[in-house]
């Protein structure tokens, strides 16, 4: 197994591969060796033999170089790396790029040409490349996977893949970004935003720079993410219909809570004829509805299939830990289907 960032998400795939190895080996008769580990400030190490994958996550974890781990000369370059790693496996998990998915997109070409399943949590790749890296999978018999773009690990793109033949997506409709949904929270109890946004980063699920959250960029790409791959076909997250949570007041949240309802950031796409229609912003919900009581991180993503009439699926409590399951789980997928 190779990795590309070792940041929260990578190293929390190393711990749940260290808890998981004598099950893995149990179950599946799989064991695994990490053969080299890539970062932007902490350095490269590869070592064909095997690295120490806890001294790995150690020294990440106390911002020290990984370079003393390696075997041989650390490549400074990710694609040198890429083709000087020998690995079945890479998991790609450097920051998101909303522009273009680059260099995450580059990456997983080099790996999947280099023989490897390319495996990410980055949801760049998946809009901005998802037809032509699945393309390139298919052709060099490896496979391109990425379940932990939408929902952390919940199963969300493998149920389609394998639980649901013969069903079509007609829709979907869901609460997908944390921030807003613990901000509007929040405000609900007489928060000022501010204090809202204050408190998501104190907590560490708000960026230094929240505006990709508020301003709804960060659903728009989860929502051109599952329309791209679920509904088969090709939407950026600047063709989404954006509309942030700038203009929700604790106020409204107040007046809103006082009817019954309560504001969600509300991701959604239809089919409309030939076309898909994507769409982000505020709205008000009723107790009834499944989005009412969606509240602090959890999300919640319903489906509308010609088959199957709706299916909800909530997902509680994610972070890096369940991020890192998806990842697992493609890897195992990957490994059983290859
Ligand atoms: N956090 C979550 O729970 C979560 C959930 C779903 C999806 N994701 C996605 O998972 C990915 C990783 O998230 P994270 O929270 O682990 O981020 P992070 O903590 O910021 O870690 C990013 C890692 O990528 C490395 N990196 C930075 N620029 C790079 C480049 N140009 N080439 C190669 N590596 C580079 C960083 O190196 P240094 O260590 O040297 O800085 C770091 O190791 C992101 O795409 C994110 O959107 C995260």
């Amino acid at each position: 197994l190779s990795f590309v960032g070792f940041g929260n998400v990578g190293r929390a795939l190393g711990r749940l591969l260290l808890r998981k190895r004598l099950w893995l080996q149990e179950r599946y008769g799989l064991d695994f060796m990490v053969t080299g580990i890539y970062t932007a400030r902490h350095g490269a190490a590869i070592d064909p033999a095997g690295l120490d994958l806890e001294a790995a996550i150690a020294r990440a974890e106390a911002d020290d170089s990984l370079e003393v781990l390696s075997a041989q000369p650390a490549p400074a370059a990710a694609l040198d790396f890429i083709a000087q790693c020998p690995a079945d496996v890479l998991f790609e998990n450097s920051p998101v790029n909303y522009t273009d998915g680059e260099p995450a997109v580059t990456h997983l070409r080099a790996a999947l040409n280099a023989g490897m399943h390319a495996v990410t949590a980055n949801k760049g790749p998946v809009v901005h490349a998802y037809h032509s890296l699945s393309a390139l999978a298919r052709q060099v018999g490896r496979r391109f996977y990425f379940e932990s773009t939408v929902m952390d690990g919940a199963p969300i793109f493998s149920l389609f893949r394998g639980a649901l033949p013969g069903a079509r997506l007609l829709s979907f409709k869901g609460v997908l970004n944390s921030t807003t949904n613990l901000i509007l929270s929040r405000m609900e109890s007489g928060e000022s935003f501010e204090r809202a946004v204050a408190y998501a980063q104190e907590m560490g699920i708000a960026e230094t720079d929240p505006s990709g959250d508020i301003d709804g960029w960060d659903a728009a790409i989860k929502v051109a993410a599952l329309a791209t791959v679920l509904m088969d076909t090709s939407v950026k997250p600047q063709d989404i219909r954006r509309e942030g949570i700038r203009a929700i007041t604790p106020e409204m949240t107040r007046a809103a809570l006082a009817e019954g309802q309560r504001y969600k950031l509300i991701c959604s796409a239809r089919r409309e004829g030939e076309t898909v229609v994507g769409e982000v912003a505020p709205e008000r919900v009723a107790a009834a509805s499944p989005f009412y009581s969606v509240s602090g991180t959890t999300s919640l993503m319903q489906f509308e299939t010609d088959t199957l009439g709706r299916l909800t699926i909530i997902e509680e409590d994610p972070g890096p830990h369940t991020t890192a399951y998806g990842l697992l789980a493609d890897w195992l997928n990957a490994s059983a289907q290859a």
